[in-house]
């Protein structure tokens, strides 16, 4: 019950200030029922795995405007597709991308699917990718623990084990504050939390819609977590 409070405020908070960006449905069109493209939803997972918000904002909608759909994807040439990735880094993310909009398109009929074990089938989507894209696009239940979700759950709960053996117990807590009604919000709102006010360094917990129960807030020094060990 203090885990669904947490998650009421957590997703107020989001509601009111969420960031805005172009893979992104906000919240308000969700509560009404509109559902992101799953296609967009994907595309925008593969780029961000290892490259920033604010690098990847340009490609993805040179990507959309390009190809938009997984069809069109998937018709596409290889070389076109690595072309259009330059600069992005990670090429073979590039070369599955290209395998796995084959791959939906030739074996799915051009739909993704809709469970985090379908998608990791897919080329290129690991464990994370895969709960980003079920419950984002699909509203799946699904666990999406990034570094920034690891460092707001290790403050919330001062995690005194050092990442990343504390990595299952994020995940217990992370599933326990879940909401069933809008997962892909909720992981959404954990990644801006971390992303603009639980930072690394000075977390602007005075503006943090979870402060009232953060233990490590009210132990004083919310920078000692996560708790890494020493090299
Ligand atoms: N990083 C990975 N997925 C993201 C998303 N959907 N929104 C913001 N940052 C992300
Ligand atoms: Fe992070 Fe501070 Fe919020 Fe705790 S109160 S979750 S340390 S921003």
């Amino acid at each position: 019950e203090n885990q669904e409070a947490r998650a009421a405020a957590l997703l107020a908070w989001y509601d009111a200030h969420h960031r805005e960006l172009p893979w992104r449905t906000p919240p308000r069109e969700i509560a009404a029922g509109r559902r992101p493209d799953p296609y967009g939803v994907w595309l925008s997972e593969v780029m961000l795995q290892q490259t920033t918000v604010e690098a990847v904002k340009s490609y993805y909608l040179r990507f959309l405007a390009r190809w938009p759909t997984v069809a069109d994807l998937a018709a596409a040439e290889t070389d076109d597709v690595m072309k259009a990735w330059a600069g992005l880094g990670y090429y073979s993310r590039a070369r599955n991308l290209k395998a796995c909009a084959d791959r939906v398109a030739a074996d799915h009929g051009g739909l993704f699917p809709d469970t985090e074990d379908g998608l990791r089938a897919l080329p290129g989507i690991g464990a994370y990718t895969a709960a980003a894209i079920a419950a984002i696009a699909f509203g799946r239940p699904a666990v999406v623990v990034d570094g920034n979700v690891e460092r707001v759950v290790s403050r919330l709960f001062a995690i005194a084990t050092p990442l990343p053996a504390a990595k299952e117990e994020i995940r217990r807590h992370v599933q326990a504050m879940l909401p069933a009604d809008c997962p892909g919000d909720f992981a959404q709102a954990m990644m801006d939390l971390g992303a603009t006010i639980c930072s690394p360094r000075r977390p602007k917990c005075m503006l943090c819609p979870l402060n009232e129960g953060c233990a490590a807030l009210g132990e004083g020094d919310p920078e000692r977590y996560p708790v890494k060990l020493p090299k």
